[in-house]
């Protein structure tokens, strides 16, 4: 049988034990570990000395688990205070460690735009596609008959020197202008017809304004009734989305060999608004583009009964609509790639 003052001696000892191991505690997690080596049921060192509750003499057991327990309640006590405190500390330094100063400047990040032609091929299909007008994209390869016979212009026809030719073959060439496409779509589609075809063309040609590739949009539409009133009527829409609102065009009478009659599209100074300055030379107009009602030797070309169908066609440049719109004075700057330039020009 365990003395009695020995059993005391071992509660004053455990007391002690826990008041200096508690000293030494820095973190909550040493604190739960601690305090599992006491009060664990089974295995804590208090947990023991219930165990001998039934080694005591019964006078002396009412005594005995009372100091028991108020060494246990004395020790639950001293935890939970130790756990609240470190616990405190930790979340302090944790938000310390972790806080975030919203006055600091974000990180840049580089956001990049469309290369300006391609802005203009969009703005393009935008304005034309509310018109109804459809996308076909023919291919950079074409064959003489495409690129010029089937356009009104046979082998020795003198308008074959308006376009100095890359040919690849004496039968294949890079095509000259968008053109081609015409004959494509109207040799696969019955009227109805109204497509709008961008793409790369190719020529001998090489300065400020002119570079040997360059980019064209065609536009095309075959229908009954066309005539040069339907032309003009889109053209002047399509100036308004694009130079701005209150700009209009005038048509000259000009030459190609597959619209008849042709004209010369010419656009009211944006700049100045027609009373003359440096970029209309004084003129008020600045041309735009190439037009004209579709030769009927075109239409028959294809097919198409050219006593019951009209059409109408026309031909932008693209690097001269963007070199126009944004101000831009050598063709080069669109084919350098060099960001300083196209950074500047982002037209959403
Ligand atoms: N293909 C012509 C060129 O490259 C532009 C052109 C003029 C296209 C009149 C047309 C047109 O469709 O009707 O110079």
């Amino acid at each position: 049988m365990p003395e009695t003052n020995k059993l005391a001696e071992n509660i004053a000892a455990i007391r002690q034990k826990i008041q200096d191991g508690a000293e030494k505690l820095d973190n909550s997690k040493a604190v739960y570990e601690f305090k599992k080596s006491f009060l664990d049921s089974k295995a804590g060192e208090i947990g023991q000395l219930m165990k001998e509750m039934k080694n005591i003499p019964k006078e002396q057991r009412a005594d005995y688990g009372k100091a028991v327990n108020e060494l246990k309640e004395w020790a639950v006590q001293l935890f939970d205070d130790m756990d609240v405190k470190l616990k405190e500390a930790e979340l302090k330094r944790r938000y310390e460690k972790e806080k975030i100063d919203v006055t600091m400047p974000a990180v840049e990040t580089e956001t990049g735009n469309l290369h300006p032609i391609t802005q203009i091929i969009e703005q393009l299909i935008d304005v034309f596609a509310g018109m109804g007008f459809e996308v076909y994209e023919g291919t950079e390869v074409e064959n003489d008959y495409y690129n010029f016979t089937a356009l009104n212009t046979p082998q020795d026809h003198p308008a074959r020197d308006m376009q100095d030719t890359f040919y690849l073959s004496p039968e294949f060439l890079l095509r000259t202008q968008t053109s081609a496409g015409q004959i494509h779509v109207m040799e696969n589609k019955k009227p109805p017809i109204k497509i709008l075809s961008p793409g790369r063309v190719f020529r001998s040609d090489d300065d400020s304004t002119h570079s040997p590739m360059f980019g064209q949009m065609e536009g095309l539409v075959v229908d009954e009734h066309i005539t040069l009133s339907d032309l003009q009527g889109m053209l002047d829409l399509f100036v308004q989305k694009i130079y701005g609102e209150g700009t209009y065009t005038r048509l000259r009478p000009s030459y190609f060999p597959f619209t008849e009659p042709s004209v010369e599209v010419d656009v009211s100074c944006f700049e100045c608004g027609g009373k003359g300055c440096r970029l209309c030379k004084g003129t008020g107009w600045i041309e735009i583009l190439g037009a004209g009602i579709v030769n009927k030797k075109v239409l028959e070309n294809c097919g198409i009964d050219s006593e019951k169908y009209s059409g109408l066609a026309f031909g932008i440049g693209l690097e001269r609509t963007a070199m126009l719109k944004y101000g831009i004075n050598n063709i080069k700057t669109l084919f350098e790639s060099d960001l300083r330039a196209l950074k500047q020009i982002d037209d959403k």
